[in-house]
């Protein structure tokens, strides 16, 4: 999709509206980038409601930092849960977290005589995080709990999503929001861009720099690079590994083969975000 103003502004409308009607906001982000693919505007737009952050895509994430991340987050007051979508066991952790953010809440609600008080959702995040993987690995059967609700668009369905959880049929995207280039190259690595607006180079310089620093095996392991390319800077490194695979002069071919391997799992599993100090 192509973003444009207009776009945005409707997108941020329809999803502040939407959330006016929800107890919890799921907001999915990318484990490789948990603090990167983060925006900013969900939490204006649902006026700081409950929020669980999920870390989808555990499974491609580095597991020793996804859970630096984790504490990261709980130090600065908000519940982060790890997530890999495709792996339908660990997913009645979200109903489970969402039960207990919401303790006080369902507390109150029971000793109004509601017996089994019901948590409504919506999920939002950038583009590509797993929001609709998640949304409809929750969902049983699609079936629709009730029709329209106060607050609610008309044509959006609750759809139960577990015991005492529903979700919003439409999950909300949000375009990412960044200054820093390092962050939109990030996002453009774990596929949060559209390939259309950033430059395959920009993004394969950064990550070589970074995959030398932090997993130089993973290097070595994929694309045999050895000791003395290790310490090249990445622009000779991609000149280097070009001409090994065989595509002559055409950098590009192995930056998009590069972007491509490292969204595949390929180059091994990552985290682009580094630890703020405090949580080591
Ligand atoms: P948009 O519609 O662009 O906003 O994307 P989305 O956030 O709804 O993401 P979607 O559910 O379409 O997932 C994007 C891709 O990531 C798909 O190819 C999924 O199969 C994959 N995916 C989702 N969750 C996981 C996960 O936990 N691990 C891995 N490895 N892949 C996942």
């Amino acid at each position: 999709i192509q973003w444009y103003p207009g776009h945005m502004a409707k997108a941020q409308k329809q999803i502040k509206e939407r959330l006016k009607a929800v107890d919890l906001i799921l907001e999915i982000v990318d484990a490789r980038v948990p603090e990167s693919s983060i925006n900013p505007m969900i939490a204006e737009l649902g006026q700081n409601k409950p929020t669980l952050l999920i870390m989808n895509k555990a499974d491609m994430a580095d597991a020793k930092r996804t859970q630096q991340w984790i504490e990261t987050f709980k130090k600065r007051g908000i519940t982060a849960i790890a997530l890999d979508a495709q792996h339908k066991s660990k997913l009645p952790q979200i109903e489970k977290v969402a039960q207990e953010i919401l303790a006080d809440k369902l507390a109150k609600k029971r000793a109004k005589g509601i017996l089994n008080p019901v948590i409504r959702a919506m999920c939002v995040g950038v583009p590509n995080v797993g929001k609709s993987t998640i949304l409809n690995r929750l969902v049983q059967k699609n079936i629709a709990v009730t029709g329209n609700r106060p607050g609610v668009t008309k044509n959006q369905q609750w759809l139960k999503a577990g015991q005492s959880l529903e979700l919003l049929d439409t999950p909300g995207v949000l375009w990412p929001k960044f200054e820093d280039p390092a962050v939109g190259n990030k996002l453009a690595l774990t596929g949060a861009i559209s390939d259309a607006i950033y430059h395959p180079d920009d993004v394969v310089v950064y990550a070589l720099d970074y995959f030398k620093d932090f997993y130089p095996q993973q290097l070595v392991k994929e694309y045999h690079v050895t000791p003395a390319e290790l310490e090249m800077p990445a622009p000779d490194l991609i000149m280097a590994l070009t001409k090994r695979l065989g595509f002559k002069e055409d950098y590009d071919r192995f930056c998009m083969k590069f972007i491509t391997d490292a969204r595949k799992g390929k180059l091994g599993r990552f985290t682009l975000d580094i630890v703020p100090v405090e949580a080591h």
